[in-house]
C-alpha cells in the first residue's frame, strides 16, 4: 500500500514509428497526483471531504476490478469490444469500452471514507454521494486533460458492493472504512493532433512537438485548476444585479457528461427569480432555517466541524473556520458566537428564540439574492449510482457558474428534512425529488479558500 501526495506534473511524449503520440507509462502517477490536487478542491457538505481514490495497479487488484466491471448480476454490460458504443441493460450502464488487461489500461476506483462522512441526518448519505461524485468528476476531467481518458466508468451497484466489501474485507490493504463507489478504466490517448502537431509528427521534430503538446495539454489543465480553485461557497450577500439569461440557460441545460454511466439521469433545474418567488422563498427560509440549530444531533455534528483557532485548523484541515461562516468579525463577537453556538449552550438559547433569529438573518440575505437554484431528480428514491452521477452534474454546474463569474451558496436545510423538502416542492411546483437548493448571484466579495486535507489516495 502506497500513500501519495500531489506533485507537479510534466507529460513527456515519445514519437512512435506510426506517428502516434503516447505518453511514457511511469507518468501516470504524476498525472494522478496533479488530478487529485484539483479534485480535492471539490465541494462537500461541512467540507468533510469524504472521498478517496485507489490506483488498482497490481495484477490482483486489476483482476478484482475486471471482475466488478463485468459483474453480470449488476445488470451492466461491460464487455471488451472495440466499437466504443454505450450499451445498456437494466438500470445500470457502463460507459464506453475498454481493453481490460492491456498494458495501456489503468484501473482507478473512487471510494467513500465512512470515517469522514456525515451521518447525523438520513439525508447526509445522499450528500456524501453528491460530494464524492463531484470529486470523481474533477478527478476524471483532470486526468483526461492530461491524456488519460476514461474508456469505461461504472458506478458500483448494491449487489456488487456487498461482494466487493466481502472481498475487500479479506484484503488487508483495503482500508476497512473505505467503501468502493465507482470504477474507471483509463487509456492513454494520442494527444489531440492539430495541423501543427501532425506536421511536426511527420517531420519527427520531437523537441518542438513536445513543447507544443505540453502547452496544449497544460492550457486545458490550467483552466480546470484555476476554475476549481476559484469555485468557492460564497455566503455573503450578492450584487443587486440580475443574472444574465444566457448564463441561466446554459446552467439549466448542461449536456450530460460523456463519462457519466447514468447519462439518462436527468436533472431538472429551476431558477426562481421573480420578485414574488424570491419573497416566498425568503419567507420559507425565515420560517425553517432555524432548524439547523435546533436539531440537537445535527447541530452537534455541524459544530464538530468548526475550527475556531488556527492551531485547530492546522491539526484538522477540514470543516470551516469562523471567518468562513461569519465573515470578518471582531474578536469579541467571534468569542460570543463561539459561546452561543456551543452545543451545551445553544439549546437554551433556542428556547428563547435564537434559532428563529438566526433563520431570519439568513432570510434577509436570501431576500436580496437575484436567483435561487433548485435542482431535482425524476425518481423519488435515487440509488447511490444516481447520486454519484448527480454529484458529477453538480460539479459541472458549479464550475460552469464559476466561469460565468457567479457564486453559489447551498441552503441544504430545505432538502435535509422531508417535511421541509415537500413544502418547498409544493410551494414552487418543483418536480420529482429536489436534492439541491442554493443562492446564485454575482459575488460582492471573494470568499476565503477552505481548509483542505491532502488528497486521500492508495495504490494497491
Ligand atoms: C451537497 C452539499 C450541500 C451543502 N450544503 C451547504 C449548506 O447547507 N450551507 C452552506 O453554507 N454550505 C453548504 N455546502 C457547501 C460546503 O459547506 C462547502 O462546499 C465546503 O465548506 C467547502 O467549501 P468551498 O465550497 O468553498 O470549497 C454544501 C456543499 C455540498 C456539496
Amino acid at each position: 500500500m502506497n500513500r501519495t501526495g500531489p506533485q507537479p506534473s510534466r507529460v513527456p511524449v515519445r514519437l512512435q514509428a506510426n506517428d502516434f503520440l503516447l505518453a511514457a507509462e511511469p507518468c501516470f502517477q504524476q498525472s494522478l497526483d496533479e488530478a487529485a490536487a484539483i479534485a480535492n478542491l471539490s465541494p462537500s457538505s461541512h467540507n468533510c471531504q469524504p472521498w478517496g481514490h485507489v490506483w488498482l495497479k497490481s495484477d490482483r487488484a486489476k483482476a478484482l476490478a475486471y471482475e466488478l466491471l463485468h459483474d453480470p448480476d449488476d445488470t451492466t454490460v461491460g464487455e471488451d469490444s472495440a466499437g466504443g458504443a454505450d450499451r445498456t441493460v437494466g438500470t445500470h450502464r457502463t460507459v464506453g469500452t475498454h481493453r481490460t488487461g492491456g498494458t495501456d489500461s489503468i484501473y482507478l476506483a473512487l471510494a467513500q471514507d465512512t470515517d469522514r462522512s456525515l451521518g447525523a441526518l438520513p439525508a447526509h448519505s445522499a450528500e456524501m454521494h453528491l460530494s464524492c461524485g463531484s470529486y470523481w468528476h474533477l478527478l476524471l476531467r483532470a486526468l483526461a486533460a492530461q491524456g488519460w481518458v476514461p474508456a469505461a466508468v461504472r458506478h458500483v451497484g448494491l449487489e456488487t458492493l456487498h461482494r466487493a466489501a466481502h472481498r475487500a474485507a479479506t484484503d488487508a490493504d483495503w482500508p476497512h472504512n473505505w467503501r468502493l463507489l465507482s470504477l474507471a478504466v483509463l487509456t492513454r490517448t494520442g494527444i489531440p493532433r492539430s495541423g501543427d502537431l501532425a506536421d511536426l509528427a511527420d517531420r519527427a521534430d520531437l523537441t518542438e512537438l513536445t513543447e507544443l503538446t505540453d502547452r496544449a495539454d497544460l492550457a486545458e489543465l490550467a483552466e480546470l485548476r484555476d476554475t476549481a480553485a476559484a469555485r468557492r461557497t460564497n455566503r455573503a450577500p450578492y450584487r443587486d444585479l440580475p443574472v444574465a439569461p444566457q448564463a441561466l440557460h446554459e446552467l439549466a441545460h448542461l449536456p450530460p457528461s460523456s463519462w457519466d454511466p447514468n447519462a439518462r439521469t436527468q436533472v431538472t433545474v429551476r431558477h426562481l427569480r421573480s420578485p414574488m418567488e424570491l419573497r416566498r422563498f425568503a419567507t420559507l427560509i425565515a420560517h425553517h432555517a432555524g432548524r439547523d440549530f435546533s436539531d440537537d444531533a445535527a447541530w452537534r455534528e455541524t459544530h464538530s466541524y468548526f475550527r475556531w483557532t488556527s492551531q485547530d485548523a492546522a491539526a484538522r484541515p477540514d470543516g470551516f473556520t469562523a471567518g468562513q461562516i461569519f465573515g470578518p468579525v471582531s474578536a469579541p463577537r467571534r468569542l460570543l458566537a463561539r459561546v452561543a453556538l456551543n452545543p451545551a449552550v445553544l439549546p437554551h438559547l433556542c428556547r428563547l428564540g435564537f434559532d428563529r433569529y438566526l433563520g431570519s438573518q439568513l432570510a434577509r440575505t436570501v431576500r436580496t439574492t437575484p436567483v435561487i437554484t433548485a435542482a431535482s431528480l425524476p425518481m423519488d428514491a435515487p440509488t447511490t449510482s444516481d447520486l454519484l452521477s448527480t454529484g458529477m452534474w453538480l460539479a459541472d454546474y458549479w464550475l460552469t457558474a464559476t466561469r460565468a463569474g457567479l457564486a453559489l451558496h447551498p441552503l441544504s436545510i430545505l432538502t435535509q428534512h422531508e417535511d421541509l423538502r415537500i413544502e418547498l416542492q409544493q410551494r414552487f411546483g418543483l418536480p420529482g425529488r429536489t436534492f439541491f437548493v442554493a443562492r446564485l448571484g454575482y459575488p460582492t466579495t471573494t470568499a476565503a479558500a477552505t481548509l483542505r486535507r491532502r488528497a486521500s489516495s492508495l495504490t494497491l
